[in-house]
């Protein structure tokens, strides 16, 4: 059959039996009236410490839920300044915000589009902050994680990683969730760990901090009845939590198909005004998403011939986040060099998902190469 349209993303692509073995583990859950934690939740947090190699896992509603978490529970207080990415998801400024701190935005590099050192450094000397959100996009890493980490312990910056979108990504051979401070990521799902819904988790080595962290989302419970910290209910669900253990047995396979698509499109997407841009050397990527870069002149031609061609695509993210109209009236500084501005104009993204097939890749080259010819 002649492909004539690929999606930018579908989630339906489950391995056989799947579906099966999700439907009767919910009848188990509701036979068992096992609604709100219990063991399928337990599991998956250790499942999680075991595959990131954190100490501790914490399971929770959403990943902004767990960002804003993560905040509270490394100690940031109210009106304290937190420096975070410029370029980023939106929900990373809410967080800073909800959770009671004042946002400084700090560009990204234009090559990495992460954040580098020497502008971290220029940030925290500048703003003098009490913690900063180090965010992991495209399922990539920092680059200079590591020297990012070591300038924020030596400068008493509390270092949030909000790792979203690298659920399974390395960075110096090591896994970047389990060697952070505090790290956060999301179970949406469209991510390469996707729930059945909302979800989140928070990983840290600290004891102090995953205590705290389990209290925060659970109304800040010392006991049933007795309130040690004002928290709220950001639980994660035992649906969620049963629909993810079952993931996590699929998981090497989902990030191997992703992988190879988006190495596919690297390999097959030379001369043309168009690149497939990777991860930094010292980092291995989950294949979260294809991103490639294009003159942003030429942008809007070429979404115009992916759209006859009924080939989804994103542009992760459209606007930086210091120019968002919710910004304003919170932002209390930004290190502004316009490489955020530039790629949030010159960013595309193919399509990418578990299990796209080879003719859809070859339907999305040949879309894109004939475009350019
Ligand atoms: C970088 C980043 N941070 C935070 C979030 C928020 O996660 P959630 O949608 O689970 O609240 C997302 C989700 O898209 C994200 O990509």
């Amino acid at each position: 059959m002649s492909i004539d349209r690929v999606p930018f993303i579908t989630l339906n692509r489950f391995e056989s039996g799947f579906k099966k073995q999700f439907l009767s583990g919910v009848a188990e859950l509701v036979d068992n009236t096992q609604f709100v934690g219990g063991p399928q939740v337990a599991t998956l947090e250790q499942k999680l410490a075991e595959m990131s190699h954190a100490k501790h896992v914490v399971g929770c509603a959403n990943g902004t839920d767990a960002i804003q978490i993560a905040l509270r529970a490394a100690g940031v207080e109210k009106d304290q300044v937190v420096l975070l990415p410029d370029m980023t998801f939106w929900a990373t400024f809410e967080a800073v915000v909800n959770a009671g701190g004042i946002p400084v935005t700090v560009d990204v590099n234009r090559d990495t589009c992460h954040w580098d050192i020497n502008t971290f450094k220029q940030a925290v000397d500048e703003y003098k902050p009490r913690a900063a959100v180090l965010v992991h996009l495209y399922g990539w890493a920092s680059p200079d994680t590591s020297a990012i980490r070591s300038y924020a312990a030596a400068n008493d910056v509390l270092l949030i990683e909000d790792g979203a979108q690298c659920f399974g990504t390395l960075c110096d051979d090591d896994s970047v969730l389990g060697n952070a401070l505090i790290a956060t990521t999301s179970f949406y799902p469209a991510k390469v760990l996707g729930a059945s819904g909302d979800a989140g988790a928070i990983f840290t080595n600290d004891e102090d901090i995953a205590k705290t962290a389990r209290t925060l989302c659970n109304h800040g419970r010392s006991d049933h009845y007795s309130h040690g910290l004002v928290g709220w209910n950001s639980r994660i669900g035992s649906y969620e939590s049963l629909f993810l253990n079952l993931s996590l047995e699929h998981i090497e396979a989902r990030l191997a198909s992703r992988l190879a698509a988006v190495e596919y499109y690297r390999e097959q997407l030379v001369d043309i005004p168009l690149k497939v841009v990777t991860s930094s050397d010292n980092v291995e990527e989950n294949g979260y998403c294809a991103v490639a870069m294009i003159d942003p002149e030429l942008r809007p031609e070429l979404i115009s011939t992916l759209q006859s061609a009924n080939i989804g695509y994103g542009t992760i993210y459209p606007g930086a986040m210091s120019r968002q109209q919710g910004a304003a009236s919170f932002l209390k500084g930004k290190i502004d060099f316009g490489n955020a501005d530039f790629i949030s104009k010159a960013v595309l993204n193919l399509p990418c998902f578990a299990y796209v097939t080879e003719a859809e890749l070859d339907y999305v080259v040949r879309t894109v190469r004939s475009h350019f010819n």
